[in-house]
C-alpha cells in the first residue's frame, strides 16, 4: 500500500520527493452498540486494515485530494482562501476538508496547502469506519505537517466534531476514539460519559475475529441513525422529569424498569431499554473477557444482537441472515452486527478450526437468501495512526 500511494503521488504530482506516508486504521466494535451517544460504555478495537495517505506540503494555498478507491472522481481541489463548506463537488473529500475546517474552528489553520493521495483496504460503507479512518488520518497528517499541538485523543474529538458539524452525522465518539487511540492486541473499554478508558487484552486463544460484510450499502442509514439518537434524547428528557440523570448510561436495568412508564411511547421505551441494557451488558462482557471467559463474552454478543434487532431495530434482513446463519455453525462463540447497522458488517468469534466452514456455510446461505455475496475478513487488532 505504501508503495502504491507513493507511486500514484509521483504520477499525479510530478515526483514523490519529500513525500511522507501515514496510516490510520479502521475499527470494529466488539460490544456496546449505540451506547456512545447515550453516555454508555463501548468496547471497540482498531484493526490492522485501514487507510494510507501520501502527503506533501505545497508552497501555495491549494489542497489536492485523490483517492485510489474512487479513481473516477479524479483530483479534487480546494483553496484554503475559500470558505470551507460541505459540497457535493467534494465527494469523499468532504471528510479531509471537514477536518481542515474543524482544525480551523479550533484555532489551528494550516498556512499552506498540501497534496494528498489516499488508498484504503477497509471495505467502503461496511460499518468498519472508513470515514472516521480518513478523518483521524487527516488530523494526524495536519499535526505532523504543520506541528499543531494536539494529542491523538484531541484528534478523535475534532474528528467527531467535523463529522457532526461538517458532514451532518450526529455520531458519538466511539469510531474516532477507537481509531486514534488503538493499541495492538487490545480493545478499548471506553466510558463515553467521562472519556476514561482502559486497554483490555483480547486473547482469543484458539479462536479468531471474523468480519462478515453484508455488502448492503447503508443508504438511508445516516438519517435513521440521527432518528435513533433523537428517540433516545426524547426518552431521556421524559425520564429526567422524574429522575435526576444526565444520560441513559447512568441507569441500571432496575432503575430503568422503575421509571420507564414515564416515557409514554412504546417505541422510544424500547430504544431507551436497548441503550440501558446494552451499556450494562458491555460492562459485564468486559469483566468476562478479563477472566478469559470467552464463552460468556460470546453469549453477551448474541444478546446484544437480539436487542439491536428487536428493540433498537437497526439490523435488517441482510445482517439478520448473517447472524442467524453464523449461529448455526459449530464452533461459533458469538456473533453480532457491529457499527451503526442498517447494512454493514457482523463480527463473530469463531474457533480456529471452524473459520473455513463458517465462511463457506454462511457465505452460501447468504447468497441463497439475499441474492448477492457477502465478503469475509479474518482480522487482527492493530494500533493507532502512524507514520509508515
Ligand atoms: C456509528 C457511529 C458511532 C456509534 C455506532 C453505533 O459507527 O459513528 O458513534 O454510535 O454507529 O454504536
Amino acid at each position: 500500500m505504501k508503495e502504491a500511494v507513493l507511486q500514484k503521488f509521483g504520477e499525479l504530482f510530478g515526483d514523490s520527493k519529500g513525500v511522507e506516508v501515514y496510516f490510520a486504521p479502521g475499527r470494529v466494535n466488539l460490544i456496546g452498540e449505540h451506547t456512545d451517544y447515550n453516555g454508555g460504555h463501548v468496547f471497540p478495537c482498531a484493526l490492522t486494515i485501514g487507510t494510507y495517505a501520501a502527503v506533501r506540503k505545497r508552497a501555495d494555498r491549494t489542497c489536492h485530494f485523490y483517492s485510489m478507491n474512487f479513481e473516477n472522481e479524479g483530483v479534487i481541489g480546494i483553496s484554503l482562501d475559500d470558505k470551507l463548506e460541505p459540497s457535493q463537488r467534494l465527494k469523499w473529500a468532504n471528510y479531509p476538508v471537514g477536518m481542515i475546517w474543524a482544525f480551523g474552528e479550533k484555532g489551528m489553520s494550516p498556512d499552506t496547502g498540501f497534496d494528498m493521495v489516499v488508498s484504503g483496504n477497509i471495505p467502503n460503507s461496511s460499518g468498519l469506519s472508513s470515514s472516521a479512518s480518513i478523518e483521524v488520518l487527516t488530523g494526524f497528517v495536519l499535526k505532523e505537517l504543520y506541528g499543531f499541538d494536539v494529542t491523538n485523543q484531541e484528534i478523535a474529538l475534532i474528528g467527531q466534531f467535523s463529522e457532526n458539524k461538517f458532514n451532518g452525522v450526529n455520531c458519538g465518539i466511539m469510531d474516532q476514539f477507537a481509531i486514534a487511540m488503538g493499541k495492538e492486541g487490545h480493545a478499548i473499554f471506553l466510558d463515553t460519559n467521562t472519556l476514561q478508558y482502559k486497554y483490555v487484552p483480547v486473547k482469543l486463544e484458539g479462536a479468531k475475529l471474523v468480519i462478515a460484510c453484508s455488502n448492503k450499502k447503508r443508504g438511508l442509514g445516516d438519517s435513521k441513525y440521527n432518528e435513533r439518537r433523537a428517540e433516545c434524547e426524547d426518552a431521556l428528557a421524559r425520564i429526567q422529569t422524574v429522575k435526576q440523570i444526565g444520560s441513559l448510561g447512568e441507569l441500571t436495568e432496575r432503575e430503568f424498569e422503575e421509571v420507564k412508564s414515564v416515557i409514554g411511547d412504546p417505541v422510544k421505551e424500547r430504544r431507551a431499554k436497548h441503550a440501558v441494557y446494552e451499556n450494562r451488558r458491555t460492562v459485564i462482557a468486559v469483566e468476562a473477557l478479563k477472566r478469559n471467559d470467552i464463552a460468556t463474552f460470546g453469549k453477551l454478543m448474541i444478546s446484544s444482537d437480539t436487542s439491536l434487532r428487536e428493540d433498537y431495530e437497526v439490523t435488517g434482513k441482510e445482517l439478520d441472515t448473517l447472524v442467524s446463519e453464523a449461529l448455526k455453525v459449530e464452533g461459533v462463540i458469538g456473533s453480532r452486527m457491529t457499527g451503526a447497522g442498517f447494512g454493514g458488517c457482523t463480527v463473530s468469534i469463531v474457533k480456529d478450526e471452524a473459520v473455513e466452514p463458517f465462511i463457506k456455510k454462511v457465505g452460501a446461505a447468504y447468497l441463497d437468501t439475499i441474492g448477492y455475496a457477502a465478503d469475509f475478513y479474518v482480522v487482527e487488532i492493530g494500533g493507532g495512526p502512524k507514520k509508515c
